[in-house]
This record gives structure tokens, sequence and C-alpha cells, in this order.
């Protein structure tokens, strides 16, 4: 049996700093499987680490591609110690100047894709497991002006924080990490319909402080994490204050 982890989202940002924290952190697995489309990229983040890795170049909402995952892990014989679901993206911008071919691949990308992961390597994974699964800070409230995207991020914390409670029987734990801004490639592509206020810029954190956030509470089996002082803030503004208030405010903001 090979011991694993997986991590989406590998090529950039989060998911590569992931892959870089978990190379020196872990010991005690075989290879660390690493996914996302841009091959070149993921060949960069694997020629650095000191594990044993597997390139998995494939588009995540591609069904064909998940198939053929799914049937790799079963033909490995893997026990998955860790699956880090952070492939994913956002589209700043009002919702009808977006196109709806590409508001309907968020999604994709970051509900159906994540959620699919999810389940198939759920099969591969035993007592002591982990899920990490990239949330966001957008998931604590509506965000007009980001709104598919925040609602993907719900989402993906609702879905989370209860497969925890599914899974404590089988000593699996699942956490969701809800930063705010990060310092990643993530703003390229977000920015292509929309801008990010200047007050949010002014909270970023660097990919480093997530990600070690981010490992510190799976290690303590935490069903979700905050990382940074200004994200903490706004999720305790969304549990006292009234939401239609909190989104009168941030409205203010644009
Ligand atoms: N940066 C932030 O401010 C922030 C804040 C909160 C949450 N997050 C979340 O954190 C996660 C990582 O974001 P990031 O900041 O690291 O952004 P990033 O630097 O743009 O990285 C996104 C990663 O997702 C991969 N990806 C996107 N679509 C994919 C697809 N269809 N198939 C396979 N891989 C795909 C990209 O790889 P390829 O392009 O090579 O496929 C890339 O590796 C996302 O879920 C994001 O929503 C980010």
């Amino acid at each position: 049996m090979k011991n694993i982890i997986i991590i989406t989202g590998a090529s950039s940002g989060i998911g590569q700093e992931f892959a870089l924290q978990i190379d020196t952190a872990f010991s005690n697995i075989d290879e660390i499987w690493l996914i996302a489309r841009r091959e070149e990229r993921l060949a960069e983040v694997a020629k650095v680490m000191e594990h044993a890795t597997r390139l998995i170049p494939m588009d995540v909402t591609d069904e064909y591609a998940m198939d053929d995952l799914e049937m790799l892990l079963e033909e490995e014989q893997v026990v998955v110690r860790m699956l880090i679901n952070a492939a994913g993206f956002g589209l700043m911008g009002e919702f009808d100047d977006i196109p709806l071919e590409e508001q309907t691949d968020m999604l994709l990308t970051n509900c159906e894709a994540l959620t699919k992961l999810t389940h198939i390597t759920l099969p591969y994974m035993t007592r002591g497991s982990r899920i990490i699964q990239m949330a966001s800070a957008a998931a604590f409230l509506p965000q007009p002006g980001f709104a598919i995207y925040a609602a993907t991020k719900s989402y993906v914390l609702s879905f989370s924080r209860a497969l925890n409670r599914e899974l404590a029987y089988r000593g699996i734990y699942v956490t969701a990490v809800c930063p705010g801004p990060v310092n990643t490639e993530f703003f390229e592509v977000a920015e292509q319909y929309g801008k990010t206020p200047m007050v949010k810029k002014l909270t970023m954190i660097t990919s480093e402080k997530c990600v070690k956030a981010a490992l510190r509470a799976s290690y303590y089996k935490k069903s979700m994490v905050v990382p940074g002082i200004s994200m903490k803030t706004s999720l305790l503004a969304t549990k006292l204050l009234p939401h239609e208030l909190v989104l009168s405010i941030t409205s203010l903001w644009k």
C-alpha cells in the first residue's frame, strides 16, 4: 500500500505552497500527487520537492479525466493520507456583465469538481486521513460584485462542515480554510471584469501564512480555520451584526 497526498491547484499560489510546506513537514508519505492543467508549472514545483511526486495534468471539470483519476486510484492501491482541494477561481464583476459560461465554470470547478474528488478519494482514506477544502472568507456573506464566487465558497464551507461530522466515526477530519485576500495569481484571473476594492487589498496575507494556518488547523482536527486577524474580525461582524447592515457597509467599498 502506497501512502499518498493529493493536492489540486498545485501549479500556483496556495496549492503550490501546500506542496512545498508538506514536502518539508511530512514523513511516511510515499508520493505526493500534484494536479492542475499546466503540466510545466507542476514540473517546476516537483523539481524543488524532496518527496516522490506524480504529476497529473488535468482539468478538474473534465469528467473523463476524473474517471481516469478514479481508475488510477484503484490501480495504484493507495491510502490517501490527505486530500487538498485548492483548484479554484473567482471572477469579480456584476453578474450580468460576466458571460454565463464563465460563471457556470466557477460552479463546476469550485463546487462540482471538489465534490467529485472528495467522493472518489474517500474509499481510499483510513483513520487519521485528512481533507482540506479551500473555501474563503467570501463564504460568510453574500458578496455583490463577487456573487457567484461567494456562493460557491458558501457551498464549500457548508459541505465541508457537514462532511466533517459525517466522517468523525471513521476518524477522518475535514477542514475548511477561509482566508480573505491571499497574494497569489488568483487576482490576475479574478479582475478580468472587475477590480478588487482597495480596502480588501489592505488585508492581504501571504500564501505561506494561509497554508501554515491550514495545516495546523488540520493537524488539530479543526473543522474550519480563518487565517489572519482581519478576516477573524469579519467573521465576528457577520455573527453579531444584521447581514443587511454589513452588506450596506461593504457596498460602500466599491
Ligand atoms: N488568493 C485568494 O485571495 C484566495 C482567497 C480565498 C480563497 N482562495 C481559494 O484558494 C484556492 C487557490 O487559489 P489561489 O489563490 O492559489 O489561486 P491561483 O494562484 O490562481 O491558483 C489556482 C489553482 O487552481 C488551478 N485550477 C484552476 N482551475 C482549474 C481546473 N479547471 N482544473 C485544474 N486546476 C485548476 C490552477 O492551475 P492551472 O491553471 O494550471 O490549471 C492553479 O493551480 C481557490 O479555490 C481560491 O478560490 C483564494
